[in-house]
């Protein structure tokens, strides 16, 4: 499927893409979304603080699961652990997604692994691309990050009231400044070429909507084939030496997830840690 700003415009030639401006087409998305939950709740915003702040005060205020905020520009973007996520006009997908998902709140992270799952897929199909997965969602080329996933979560103990994916791709920045240059990579810096956010949201959407729906319907099930597709798309889940958290940190080597999807690493000591808090870097 071939859709957006170079389909009739600029023709199919990826050199062509580059120079055009990166529109998005929604009636040609709602359409492309049609058989999901998503058609006729998409909105979008030229400039917005964060996605994931509106979806979360939207959800608050009854927004129907499948809700989808994406924007041009976000002035004030969340990242995890209360980093900011850059986000620059013209350059990335800024995206949140507000499902209303059938499962126990101790299953959340499960999704949030599958959202990765999503991207990664979505990020294939469009561009051929196979990203890594740095434990729990962050996408990378090598030792580079492209994409980051933060999942906000309003629950009850025993039930899941809403649940908001935000999804940052950078898909067309050039460089990066110099604290985040050694770090962060884009879908044109690692192909020369310019990419269709239209596209690669529509198939990131299309995928997360399987992925939810796998985990509703089977969660056992799921989860099992999240795991073992996980140990077959991310270099991070085993036998990878890393270090857990910022300035306190231990080190370990990574040793597979737990039961509810918790990266375990074995200390020196053998003593096996699941990751509940923290980052996890490639040590050295
Ligand atoms: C991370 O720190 O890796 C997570 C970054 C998540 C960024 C996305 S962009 C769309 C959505 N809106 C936000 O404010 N954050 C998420």
């Amino acid at each position: 499927m071939r859709l957006g700003y170079h389909e009739g415009v600029m023709g199919s030639d990826f050199s062509d893409r580059q120079a055009a401006p990166d529109r998005f087409d929604l009636a040609a998305l709602d359409s492309a979304l049609r058989s999901t939950p998503f058609a006729g709740r998409l909105h979008y915003f030229p400039s917005i603080a964060s996605t994931n702040a509106l979806a979360m005060q939207e959800a608050d205020g009854g927004a129907p699961a499948g809700s989808v905020y994406w924007a041009d520009e976000q002035t004030a973007g969340r990242g995890r652990g209360a980093h900011e996520w850059r986000s620059e006009a013209g350059s990335g997908l800024y995206v949140s997604v507000l499902l209303r998902p059938r499962i126990a709140p101790a299953d959340i992270l499960w999704l949030s692994l599958a959202a990765g799952l999503a991207v990664r897929d979505a990020v294939a199909q469009v561009t051929s691309l196979q990203a890594d997965i740095r434990w729990p969602n962050d996408l990378m080329f090598g030792r580079r990050k492209f994409c980051g996933i933060l999942t906000e979560l309003n629950a009850e103990v025993t039930r899941v009231r809403h649940a908001v994916v935000g999804i940052g791709i950078n898909v067309h920045q050039q460089g990066f400044p110099p604290d985040l240059a050694p770090q962060a990579t884009s879908l044109r810096l690692e192909t020369g070429l310019g990419w269709p956010r239209q596209e690669i949201l529509v198939a990131l959407l299309q995928s997360l909507h399987r992925e939810e729906l796998a985990i509703e319907n089977d969660t056992p099930g799921a989860a099992a084939a999240i795991r073992r597709r996980l140990e077959a798309a991310s270099t991070w889940i085993l036998n990878k030496r890393v270090t857990v958290g910022e300035a306190e940190g231990y080190s370990g080597i990574t040793a597979g997830l737990d039961a509810r999807g918790f990266l375990l690493v074995r200390g020196a000591s053998g003593v096996l840690r699941a990751v509940h808090s923290g980052s996890v870097r490639e040590e050295g």
